[in-house]
């Protein structure tokens, strides 16, 4: 088992592909929100978090959030990282999900990461080297 976790949820698989290269770059395990219990996914020092923009909200993202809020609780303290694909506009549903996890005790890696829709191969490139300097955080 890594030390690091890559979880994410995905409606049209944008955000899977970005998940897929930053475990690369990470060395990390990679999960679907449904592979992974939250006890288990709070077993891991640092968590990588995907999720697609489904509104101006976060919380719009209504599969993943109810799989979160089980984690949430658990993350004080915790390094995280959170990522994902949008479709428009300038990604207001990441700096709601960045917003909140700056009110809590978790330890929030660089900027957000995003790709428009499919990641592009400069994208992927961004996501594994994002992945590999999560690892090294
Ligand atoms: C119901 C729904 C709501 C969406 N709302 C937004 C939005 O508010 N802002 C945005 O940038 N993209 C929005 N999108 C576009 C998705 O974020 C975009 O297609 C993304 O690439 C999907 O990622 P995924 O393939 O990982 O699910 C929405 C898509 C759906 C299906």
């Amino acid at each position: 088992m890594s030390n690091v976790l890559v979880v994410y949820w995905t409606a049209t698989g944008n955000t899977q592909a970005m998940a897929v290269k930053v475990a690369e770059g990470a060395n990390a395990d990679l999960k679907e929100i449904s592979e992974i219990a939250p006890e288990d996914a709070l077993k891991y020092e640092k968590i990588a978090f995907g999720c697609p923009a489904m509104g101006d909200t976060f919380e719009e993202a209504e599969e993943f959030l109810e799989w979160y809020l089980q984690v949430e609780p658990g993350l004080e303290g915790k390094k995280i990282a959170i990522f994902g694909s949008f479709g428009w506009g300038s990604g207001e549903w990441m700096e709601d999900w960045s917003e909140r996890v700056s009110q809590t005790t978790s330890i929030l890696f660089e900027q957000p990461l995003m790709a428009n829709e499919a990641p592009s191969s400069d994208d992927e490139e961004a996501c594994v080297a994002f992945g590999q300097r999560f690892a090294k955080f």
